[in-house]
């Protein structure tokens, strides 16, 4: 399977891995990710000859994983026996960069032709397992052992999913275990409805299926479910801190435009 061979949302994983290993390349990364670079060269050799600035706008994705990651590590320092669902992995290499321990189980979860293109580039690991699935289908939770915490992540995901298929796998985790996290990042219900004209996303067949103005809202999905807080993405003061000059001057513009600074949050949750 190639990479090329992807399709629809699938091909949305590819430019967020390309952001990553940009990012990689810079004097002082935010996440530093060199599994990224290496996996970005041999997809596509000439990646980073395009514009240095443009290319860089894709600095906000790399917030958004070193977000997660943070939070990622916080829970399983406290939470060492945790079990780990990365939805919608992609080709991110998150259980390479955050690199549990071995009393941690990590499951990287996407359908099967990514998880197929991921297998030729990303070495396997102990306590590490791939589940090629829809993640609409709720078979797969049954292969995970129970009674454990549990840590989700799902990073670019949940807005290519229906309200209704989010609440489903949302509240189909807090059934199936006693304690855990769950990291989404989310689109705003303007950037939901407007996607279906997003050059971007019409690049790649696809479009958002749900969208958020209230970043607790999946708290009201199950009773247990508790909303934490948000982590800043396209005002972080990450971004500004090491985002080339011209890529932050882009990003300031950008904020100035009503209901951009929110138009994507990256939000967490325990029960
Ligand atoms: C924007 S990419 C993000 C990839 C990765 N999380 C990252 O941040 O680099 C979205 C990913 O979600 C996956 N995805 C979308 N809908 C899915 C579904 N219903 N079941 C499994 N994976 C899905 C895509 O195949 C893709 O890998």
């Amino acid at each position: 399977m190639e990479d090329s061979e992807l399709v629809g949302v699938q091909k949305t994983a590819r430019p967020v891995l390309a952001a990553k290993a940009l990012d990689n390349r810079l004097p002082d990364p935010i996440l530093g990710d060199e599994y990224a670079e290496q996996v970005m060269r041999r997809l596509d050799p000439g990646y980073d000859n395009r514009r240095f600035g443009t290319g860089q706008l894709g600095l906000v994705a790399v917030v958004r994983a070193k977000a997660h990651d943070d939070w990622a590590r916080t829970f399983l320092a406290d939470h060492p026996d945790a079990v780990v669902l990365h939805l919608g992995c992609g080709l991110d290499a998150r259980v390479y960069r955050i690199d549990p321990p071995a009393t941690v189980d990590w499951y990287d979860l996407d359908y099967p032709a990514m998880i197929e293109v991921r297998k030729q580039f990303l070495p396997p690991r102990d306590h590490y397992a791939l589940i090629e699935s829809d993640v609409t289908d709720p078979t797969w939770l049954d292969r995970i052992p129970r009674g454990r915490p549990v840590l989700v992540i799902a990073e670019g995901l949940v807005p290519y999913l229906t309200e209704a298929e989010a609440r489903r796998l949302l509240t189909g985790v807090v059934d199936a275990f006693p304690t855990g996290q769950i990291q989404i990042d989310t689109v705003a219900v303007w950037a939901w409805r407007t996607s279906r004209w997003d050059p971007t996303l019409r690049k790649y067949d696809t479009r958002f299926r749900c969208g958020f103005d209230d970043p607790s809202a999946p708290a009201e999905w199950h009773p247990r479910l508790e909303y934490i807080d948000e982590a800043p993405m396209n005002d972080s003061p990450v971004l500004m801190a090491k985002a080339p000059a011209n890529a932050r001057r882009i990003f300031r513009l950008l904020n100035l435009l009503p209901g951009m600074k929110r138009s994507t949050r990256i939000v967490r949750f325990r029960f």
